[in-house]
């Protein structure tokens, strides 16, 4: 029987790849390049040399952005109100491509490296059991007898060395990283004591804010239907288009300025509470300036109920439901939205922050005739005085109610 495998060139997976052998599967490993940080053609020399039938990595970084990163720059999408979800975001891009693989090889099963306490294995096997019904899932850290030999790093670095399995001479760092372009997480470890300040070593999209140069960059950047198409540096006059180089372009940029990092504790889907130090460089701006340019150009109850939407898709994309119905549903909703999300937002990066300066747009609903100060416009301020004391009677009830009900 054919396994894929989704393979990372780490110790984990190349023990699983092992093992899953020596269990009497064949083994294909399946990389997606995500845009993480990584040597594809060692990790694939190491897993043909593992014992793999065959090892395969597809190229998903442009899908990554405009696939799936975009969609959640529409909604604004933040699970929680803070995390921009750059894991969540990349599970059902590496999922598609990896269905796509194992039904080309035909294997019936598919396998992973994720944790028996985490979000991914859950977004990843849901992801598998919609696109590909009928598939098996072997997930090696919560079977027991996996867990019963392998109780820890040291026992895989043990077996490691007992199976010729190469091992990075490096000592591993104290905490769980995922990398790819749109951020890096970093959990567990010396991070799950909620209470214990990160180490100013761990970032590496990002520089330290107050290592971060002097003088602010100007950016311009310029959307329609709520995608962004060009981003322009007003300070050298660099002008980037196509949605994965502008991406990486404000990666660099906003990564010098040390913009994006957030640390925070979240709910995960399974239950318990996580500490996670995130840095979403390109990311956080972009959310920002279209958020922003929402705000100019799109209707205020639209917007309200665009709002309740956001949560909804957060929350479905956190989940791992990206193949759902509701999902498909609040995507189309969200889309719908964008139309007139169009125009250019001006911002500048400071030390990490992200200070908009203005927002132009052809769609714009900003009438400043009519908010002015200065002069009238078409408005009557007598008007305000009824639909303010409109307003109030409600309220004048309910405080004359209390009152007369002691309460
Ligand atoms: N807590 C984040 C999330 O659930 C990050 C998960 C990181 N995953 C990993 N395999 N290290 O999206
Ligand atoms: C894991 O459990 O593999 C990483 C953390 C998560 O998925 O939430």
């Amino acid at each position: 029987d054919t396994v894929v495998l989704a393979y990372s060139g780490g110790l984990d997976t190349s023990c699983i790849l092992v093992w899953l052998i020596e269990k009497g599967y064949k083994v294909v490993t399946f990389q997606a390049d995500v845009g993480q940080e990584e040597d594809f053609e060692a990790a694939k020399a190491k897993a043909l040399k593992l014992g793999a039938e065959k090892a395969f990595v597809c190229d998903c970084k442009k899908e990554f952005v405009e696939d799936f990163i975009w969609p959640g720059l529409q909604a604004n999408a933040k699970y929680e109100g803070r995390y921009p979800m750059g894991t969540a975001l990349a599970r059902p891009c590496i999922a598609r491509n990896m269905i796509e693989r194992a039904k080309l090889e035909g294997a019936k099963y598919i396998s992973h490296g994720a944790t028996g306490k985490g979000n991914d294995q859950v977004r990843f096997e849901i992801a598998c059991y919609a696109l590909y019904p009928g598939v098996q899932i072997i997930a090696p850290w919560r079977e027991d007898e996996f867990l019963a030999r392998f109780n820890g790093r040291n026992d895989l670095m043990e077996y490691a060395a007992a199976n010729n399995i190469p091992i990075k001479a490096s000592k591993s760092d104290p905490w769980s990283m995922d990398d790819n372009l749109m951020h890096i997480s970093y959990e567990a470890g010396m991070l799950e004591d909620p209470n214990t300040e990160s180490r100013s070593d761990m970032y590496t999209m990002t520089c330290d804010p107050e290592k971060a140069p002097d003088k602010p960059e100007r950016l311009s950047i310029y959307f329609e239907g709520g995608i962004p198409i060009s981003v322009t540096n007003k300070d050298d006059g660099a002008k980037v288009t196509g949605a994965l180089e502008l991406f990486l372009y404000l990666n660099k940029i906003a990564g010098k300025h040390g913009v994006g990092r957030i640390d925070i504790v979240e709910n995960r889907f399974i239950g318990m509470k996580s500490r996670g130090c995130y840095e979403t460089p390109g990311g956080s701006v972009l959310l920002d300036a279209h958020e922003d340019l929402e705000l100019l150009t799109m209707d205020k109850e639209i917007r309200r109920l665009k709002e309740y939407l956001s949560v909804q898709f957060s929350t479905q994309v956190y989940e791992g439901k990206w193949y759902s119905p509701e999902c498909e549903y609040t995507r189309g909703c969200i889309a719908k939205s964008q139309e007139g999300v169009s125009g250019t937002v001006h911002l500048k990066l400071y030390k990490g922050n992200i200070m908009i300066t203005g927002r132009e747009s052809d769609q714009s609903l900003y009438n400043q005739e009519l908010v002015s100060m200065d002069v009238a416009g078409d408005y009557q301020p007598r008007d305000a005085q009824g639909f303010i004391r409109i307003n109030a009677l409600r309220l004048r009830e309910f405080q004359r109610l209390k009152k007369l009900h002691g309460n």
